[in-house]
């Protein structure tokens, strides 16, 4: 489409690098965890819902059997910088005792998001509990972070696109894309 291309500065990520590296992504956890029974994937609304969806496609070719659980937190709001203040707008359905975890995420920034789930989460007895994330900004991480299963590492700048959003907005992008500048300073 052409709605947000005066918005768009370049895409940083394509549809076909996402889908190559989801593949790979898969195929890493699918031998990590040769020995399961199951996976409970735990995807982090809204943002990771693209990658969720196709990182849970991509696990059915190599992986054991995956259960698909959500939780929506918010830390963005409306703004373009996090506020280190976590929401949850919708908490865990089930149970996660005994389950190997793995958190679904479509981007670790500051890393405040995730710090903040990953302990929320420790105090709910799993198994265990990794993280893949389809993108991190390396120089933009304010907490020490254990991350397994990284897609890309990207530059600080502010993308949008594969579920991630401005203010709600270009989360159906097929790519990553970063931002005109101009479009959150105004
Ligand atoms: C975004 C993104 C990550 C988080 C990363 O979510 O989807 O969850 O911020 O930022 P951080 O590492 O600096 O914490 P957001 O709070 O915008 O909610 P959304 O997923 O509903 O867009
Ligand atoms: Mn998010
Ligand atoms: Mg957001």
């Amino acid at each position: 489409g052409t709605w947000y291309a005066g918005d768009i500065d370049r895409v940083i990520v394509t549809e076909e690098q996402i889908r190559a590296k989801t593949d790979e992504l898969a195929k890493q956890v699918a031998a990590d965890h040769a020995d399961a029974d199951s996976l409970l994937l735990v995807g982090v609304l809204k943002g990771a819902l693209m990658f969720m969806a196709d990182f849970a496609r991509a696990l059915g070719r190599y992986g054991p059997p995956v259960e698909l659980e959500f939780m929506a937190v918010s830390s963005y709001g409306q703004g373009s910088s996090s506020s280190g203040v976590v929401r949850i707008l919708k908490d865990l359905d089930r149970d996660i005792t005994g389950r190997r975890v793995i958190v679904v995420e479509d981007i670790v920034d500051s890393g405040l998001t995730l710090s903040w789930l990953l302990k929320y989460l420790a105090g709910r007895g799993a198994a265990s509990i990794e993280v893949v994330t389809l993108l991190r900004k390396p120089d933009a991480v304010r907490v020490p972070l254990d991350v397994r299963y990284v897609g890309f590492d990207i530059p600080t700048e502010f993308v949008v696109g594969y579920g991630l959003d401005y203010a709600e907005r270009y989360r159906e992008l097929s790519d990553v894309a970063v931002l005109k500048p101009a479009v959150y300073q105004r």
